[in-house]
């Protein structure tokens, strides 16, 4: 414990990485933190948006924490992949909504932080980049699948084959980032988009997020069946009876998650 500050907003957590000194680098304590504060948000149900931040100005998270690394040995460092590939898979997973908040740095697992994540927002003067081959490995917490997916292949090879890093513009143009904040408004600007994505029924958030995400790997015809049983969940449930209601009588919608 220790690794995160966990203040809560409305439905809306922001779990800040405690880490500044050393950058906000992921280390064995942070990633077994982190874990557990995802199945804690996935199981409980009540906070439905998690903005993820880094502590201070510099960075949102400088990777793999290089002086831990060069204590491991090579099955150390399976275990550490292995955890941070299913701490992000159940990121995606969950029907919590993950906003990357990327105030500074975000380079190599930080990265790949943000890329599962459902959305990324920056503050203008943060920086991306998967810069594994200049240490002589490659990204392993999904970057090379995540960005390619992303961005495409051709883009995402010209980022990882070199190792660059990009300006929140160039990441903006890139499709690596969804939006860049106003100076100074990052946090900010992350509540809001997540005060608009909770007040929205939590059913069909969380159905349009896994529709999205399943869709992507499925060929059109089962990707429309996917989404169909997808709709099937809002169809049967009461707030959409509420939606409803609600849009008749003029007034905002009081939704219930059922
Ligand atoms: N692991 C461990 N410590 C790290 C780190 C990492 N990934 N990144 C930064 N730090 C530490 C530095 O060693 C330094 O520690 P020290 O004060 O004990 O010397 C401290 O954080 C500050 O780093 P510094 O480089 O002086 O800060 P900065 O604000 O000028 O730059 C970064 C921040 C993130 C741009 C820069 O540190 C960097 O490029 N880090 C490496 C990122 C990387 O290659 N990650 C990919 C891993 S696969």
């Amino acid at each position: 414990m220790g690794q995160f500050r966990v203040e809560k907003s409305g439905s809306t957590e922001v779990w800040t990485i405690l880490g500044e000194q050393r950058r906000n680098a992921i280390t064995r304590a942070m990633l077994a933190e982190l874990e557990q504060l995802v199945h804690g948000i996935s199981a409980s149900g009540e906070s439905r948006c998690v903005l993820l931040t880094g502590e201070g100005s510099k960075a949102f998270c400088a990777g793999a924490d290089l002086k831990e690394r060069a204590t491991m040995d090579e099955a150390e460092i399976r275990l550490f992949l292995d955890q941070l590939q299913r701490t992000l898979r159940s990121i995606e997973k969950s029907d919590a909504v993950f906003i990357a908040a990327i105030n500074g740095a975000a380079f190599g697992g930080g990265t790949e932080l943000a890329l599962a994540c459902d959305l990324r927002i920056a503050a203008p003067e943060a920086e991306l980049g998967l810069p594994e081959v200049k240490l002589a490995i490659i990204p392993g917490g999904g970057g090379t699948q995540r960005l390619s997916r992303l961005i495409g292949p051709g883009r995402a090879k010209d980022l990882i084959l070199t190792g660059r890093k990009v300006s929140s513009t160039e990441a903006l143009a890139l499709g690596l980032i969804d939006r860049i904040a106003p100076a100074g408004r990052l946090i900010e600007t992350c509540l809001e988009v997540g005060a608009a994505i909770t007040a929205n029924g939590p059913l069909a958030v969380s159905s349009a997020k896994h529709a999205i995400d399943e869709g992507l790997a499925l060929p059109l015809d089962e990707a429309l069946k996917l989404e169909r049983r997808y709709y099937e969940t809002t169809l049967k449930s009461e707030d959409r009876l509420e939606g409803l209601s609600a849009f008749a009588e003029r007034r905002a919608p009081s939704y219930k998650g059922r």
